[in-house]
């Protein structure tokens, strides 16, 4: 079966691939434009990119309640520790490790991390996965930077950027990082959360349509990308 990336509004997303499921950035229960509540997830691992609480709000319970492995920086899996989650995988940026399912490695963002209660978060990430069809890179918060061309250096299958602009990037700095990542295919992600920062992603698809060879794809929450369409 392919892999599917299913977003959930915000910066979360479910990634279901070789019968595995991962989960990105759990922010369900306050999210306006989550498709569904923290207790309704079901993975068995959970990537963090950085400590803000639209990406670590309901990392904990969903953890404890499922078992799942919490992949992040340090950092964050210590603080997930200390509140009783039992199963982490540590990594700190340029490092990756090999799960079943394939290799994660933490990525460079340039963005901050401090975690909810003003515990150090450590430096924020984004991640790059080896998934069967290709390699999936999700950019998580972050401005643009001239790296994302290392990042994607032997081809991208998909590229998911934020372009909700006021703390990340924004539609025209990440029209940028398209032509530097090159992706396949590109998402977007991290508007229309909340009014600042709405965003038109139709309009911004178009732009990509224009100006790169990269094919735009626009999901409403709930909805799902199929990985390894033509
Ligand atoms: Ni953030
Ligand atoms: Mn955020």
């Amino acid at each position: 079966m392919a892999s599917t990336l299913t977003w959930l509004g915000h910066g979360t997303w479910l990634i279901e691939t070789q019968g595995h499921r991962v989960l990105l950035d759990p922010f369900l229960n306050d999210n306006p434009k989550a498709p569904l509540k923290a207790d309704q997830v079901e993975c068995e691992y959970i990537l963090i990119s950085h400590g803000h609480f639209d990406h670590v709000a309901d990392a904990a319970s969903v953890a404890k309640r499922t078992g799942a492995t919490v992949v992040a920086i340090f950092e964050i899996c210590q603080w997930l520790q200390n509140q009783g989650v039992e199963n982490a995988q540590p990594l700190n940026l340029g490092g990756g490790c090999q799960l079943p399912w394939g290799r994660v490695q933490l990525t460079p963002a340039l963005h901050s991390s401090q975690l909810p209660d003003g515990t150090y978060g450590g430096e924020p990430g984004g991640f790059l996965l080896s998934l069967p069809e290709g390699k999936v890179y999700f950019a998580c918060d972050t401005a643009l930077f001239s790296d994302m061309k290392l990042i994607a250096r032997g081809g991208l299958e998909v590229a998911v950027l934020p372009i909700g602009d006021t703390f990340t990037m924004g539609p025209e700095d990440a029209l940028e990082a398209v032509k530097l990542l090159q992706p396949r295919w590109v998402i977007p992600c991290h508007y229309n959360t909340w009014p600042p920062i709405e965003q038109d992603a139709q309009a911004w698809a178009q732009q990509v349509r224009q100006h790169t060879t990269s094919q735009p794809m626009v999901l409403e929450p709930g909805e799902k990308f199929t990985l390894g369409q033509q």
